[in-house]
């Protein structure tokens, strides 16, 4: 998950970015269930203040203010919740450039875990990113993550570098794992002792 903004806008230009962000919502179903998947705007950031809680111990990463700023970057991120009736299920968002889509977060509901619901969106943000024309899918996760990393893993994302001590506020490490849709060169580094 995304740390802090800023340090994303240092790379992600909004004058270069042609990215087509347009959205409709959609009807799905998966393990029986039909849900509702659209984009996030204000009047889901109660539901995701809850769900962010229920996922992080009681904790909110993503502050109201955190939420209410990102989910109106809508030129160059997408940001999808995903509905049952009236139980915010899922959320999800990437942040899109010509080359780059960078997921910045993604939480299913414990109630819903382990129903392939995560995976379906990654699948969906993977896709997108793919009909953009992408070169690269990236992200962070907390370097304790199993089960988030097994997930992305399983799509085929290579961990890359460590980020050490990047969530400050439990002095965890971040894993970058990135996930190439196109052939890429892999840069030899110069390592200095
Ligand atoms: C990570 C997360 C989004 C996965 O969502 P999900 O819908 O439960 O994932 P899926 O059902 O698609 O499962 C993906 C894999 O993880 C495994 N998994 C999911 N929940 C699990 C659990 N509670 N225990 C063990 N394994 C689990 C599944 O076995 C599955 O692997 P499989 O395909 O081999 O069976 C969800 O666990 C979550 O919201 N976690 C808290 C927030 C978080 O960590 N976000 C990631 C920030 S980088």
């Amino acid at each position: 998950m995304l740390k802090k903004f800023k340090l994303l806008n240092q790379f992600f230009h909004p004058e270069e970015n042609k990215v087509d962000m347009s959205f409709s919502p959609f009807i799905t179903t998966i393990g029986g269930l039909t849900l509702q998947v659209m984009q996030a705007g204000d009047e889901n950031i109660p539901d995701l203040l809850v769900l962010e809680r229920q996922v992080y111990s009681g904790h909110t990463p993503w502050s109201k203010f955190s939420f209410e700023t990102e989910l109106r970057k809508r030129k160059n991120s997408l940001y999808l919740v995903v509905y049952h009736a009236s139980d915010l299920v899922a959320f999800i968002g990437a942040r899109f450039n010509p080359r780059e889509a960078h997921i910045t977060n993604i939480a299913v509901s414990p109630k819903y875990q382990n129903k392939h619901i995560g995976t379906y969106l990654m699948q969906w943000m993977i896709n997108r990113a793919r009909k953009t024309n992408c070169e690269v899918v990236s992200l962070e996760v907390k370097i304790d993550n199993n089960i988030a990393q097994k997930l992305y893993s399983s799509l085929g994302f290579k961990s890359t570098f460590i980020r050490k001590d990047y969530y400050k506020d439990t002095h965890t490490d971040a894993l970058n794992m990135v996930l190439w849709l196109k052939p890429h060169r892999v840069k030899k580094r110069k390592f200095t002792f």
